[in-house]
């Protein structure tokens, strides 16, 4: 998961996560220029949506459950695979493969130079030398390519080319711990302590967890003598947790250089975790993401003495402006592709403890043949009353993050900057966020007799009041399909034939970004799940903080997930 990215999914009101800001994401990926903002259809196409109309009437089930889904061919030694995923002999080796992983400090930091420039990438060198001493079979099997150095690209080719490959990902990098909170560690971070429960230390849970799994299962599948139809891909980035821009932004132009554009069946990458919410127990696949976009405004004033001061100069037009984004916060809106809306109908449909009012509204939604601009969405604003880290799964985000302005105590400051920062509801675009902010400053700058440059690359002027964008923004990320016959459907048959059918799976929406933002051009199947689970314990625990922690157990089932899917994906009809 990415830095500071401990948003979650979740359901019914019950955080999966604390939520925070993360760091700026960049990619690169969406160029919008100034030129495109500026353009004739500025205005027409940037009004601020009014809610989708309805979706149609019906009495069809909204959240039909995949059945359990079993691989069908098997062998002898298939079998006997599966029996060793559940021994005890496994478990052991997973645990103590995983704490040694835990053991390579593999940390990625926001100042990060050039692999193979700066020497704090080296480190990555041990972790890969590591894989290779644990999973010989691997190594010897699959073939192995190195991107940008630190990339790890593992293939195993399928029989037949026809069938486009599974994607599995994973991050090989960890967020830093930083000195002051070492010794608040109840086991020091890089121990990888296991302690009969758990496995202790940073990346145990975002997510080397997910990393050896895979491993783990593929060698199994490897030892095991199975040969796959279709092709599988593993991609591990080594820099997801400052943004992804040297590890995977690499590994999927590789991918999609050499399996062409939407060539890959499905990608599943690391994400939720299975929760408790509503009295059920789900598994909610990330299937979107936020978009993401930091409006950079820049108030420029004359200078002059503070001993005879104007009434406003541009410290106080700042925070006039400030004081206008805090005022005026985006509404809650379930745009009819939100995941959230899906999981809000599956809740009602299977879930024995959701809120009657939420069922209500969802009711009345269905039936409703159109909607009024301007109107309210109310079953939004209901669902939004579970907390903030709910609301935000449908709600523009907007965060006054930065200020600077001022230099000296008997000087008037000249120029005065702030950022703000937007994550991106789903239904909306970036183009939208940078209209509101635009529309909202007008009066001000009118009333202050400054010159609004707005998002026109522009330089500053004297007496101006100039937008502009970080260059990473990120459009909200497609919605991944759902409907029967979907790879979402062998997914969901995997994880219920592992966890059982009082285990419900629901689309879930991520509010942060995983390595998956370069992957979009591969697949429109992406999953942003992390399939460890013991019911008994919280599916995560702790990523990004002190004491980071996995249970056992959830690390197992990642792999008995992996060894699972692998095969059904191999046998499905897609
Ligand atoms: C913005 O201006 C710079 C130079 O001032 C120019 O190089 C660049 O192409 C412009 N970008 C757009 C999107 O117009
Ligand atoms: C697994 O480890 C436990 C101790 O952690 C030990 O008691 C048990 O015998 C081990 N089992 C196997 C099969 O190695
Ligand atoms: C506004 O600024 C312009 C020059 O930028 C100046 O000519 C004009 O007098 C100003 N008006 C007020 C009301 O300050
Ligand atoms: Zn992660």
């Amino acid at each position: 998961m990415e830095k500071n990215l401990a948003e979650r999914p979740s359901v019914g009101g019950r955080p999966a996560g604390n939520a925070s800001i993360r760091k700026p994401l960049a990619c690169g990926l969406i160029l919008l220029g100034a030129a495109s903002f500026l353009s004739h259809n500025y205005v027409s196409n940037l009004v601020t949506r009014p809610w989708p109309s309805n979706a149609p009437i019906s009495s069809e089930p909204r959240c039909p459950q995949a059945s359990p889904l079993v691989p069908s061919r098997s062998t002898k030694e298939l079998d006997d695979a599966w029996e060793y995923l559940n021994s005890d002999a496994f478990f052991n080796k997973s645990i103590e493969h995983l704490s040694g992983a835990v053991k390579i400090p593999t940390q990625s930091y926001d100042d990060m130079g050039e692999v193979g420039i700066d020497p704090r990438w080296d480190i990555f060198h041990s972790f890969a030398y590591y894989l290779e001493e644990t999973f010989p079979a691997v190594y010897k099997t699959l073939e192995v390519e190195k991107v940008n150095t630190h990339g790890l690209l593992f293939t195993w080719k399928g029989t037949d080319a026809a069938l486009k490959p599974t994607v599995l990902m994973a991050h090989q990098d960890v967020v830093p711990v930083p000195d002051s909170t070492v010794n608040q560690w109840t086991h020091p971070p890089f121990s990888g302590h296991w302690d009969g429960k758990f496995v202790w230390g940073r990346g145990s849970s975002d997510c080397k967890n997910q990393l050896l799994g895979i491993l783990e299962a593929i060698d199994t599948l490897v030892n095991a003598g199975f040969q796959p139809k279709r092709t599988l891909v593993l991609s591990f980035g080594f820099d997801e947790e400052i943004s992804g821009m040297q590890g995977a932004d690499n590994l999927a132009k590789v991918l999609i250089k050499r399996y062409g554009h939407g060539g890959a069946a499905v990608i599943v990458d690391e994400g939720a975790a299975n929760l408790e919410g509503w009295g059920a127990n789900w598994a909610i696949p990330g299937v979107g993401e936020k978009g993401y976009v930091d409006v950079i405004v820049t108030v420029r004033m004359p200078g002059g003495h503070s001993s005879i001061p104007p009434a406003h100069n541009g410290i106080g037009v700042a925070a006039e402006l400030v004081s206008l984004i805090e005022a005026n916060p985006y509404e809650p809106l379930l745009h009819e592709s939100n995941p959230y809306l899906s999981l809000l109908y599956c809740g009602a449909e299977h879930a024995p403890e959701f809120p009657k009012t939420l069922k209500h509204l969802l009711k009345k939604r269905a039936h409703r043949t159109c909607s009024k601009k301007d109107q309210k969405d109310e079953l939004a604003l209901e669902a939004a009353k579970a907390g903030l880290d709910i609301k935000y799964l449908f709600t523009t985000s907007q965060a006054v993050d930065l200020i600077n302005g001022g230099v000296k105590t008997n000087a008037l400051p000249e120029r005065t900057t702030f950022t703000i920062n937007h994550r991106i509801n789903i239904g909306s675009s970036v183009d939208a966020v940078l209209f509101h902010v635009a529309q909202l400053f007008t009066p001000v700058a009118k009333k202050h007799n400054l010159t609004l440059n707005a998002f026109n690359n522009v330089t500053e002027t004297p007496s101006s009041i100039t937008l502009t964008t970080r260059p990473e923004h990120l459009e909200p990320a497609p919605v991944t399909p759902t409907g029967p016959g979907t790879p979402f459907s062998i997914l969901s048959g995997t994880t219920r034939a592992l966890y059982g059918e009082d285990l419900f799976v629901a689309p879930g929406v991520m509010t942060g970004n995983t390595d998956t933002r370069y992957y979009w051009g591969l697949s429109e199947h992406i999953f942003r799940y992390s399939m460890g689970w013991d019911r008994e314990q919280e599916g995560l625990g702790r990523i990004h903080t002190v004491d980071e922690r996995i249970g056992g157990k959830a690390h197992r089932d990642v792999s008995k997930w992996v060894f699972g899917f692998v095969r059904n994906m191999d046998e499905a009809d897609l």
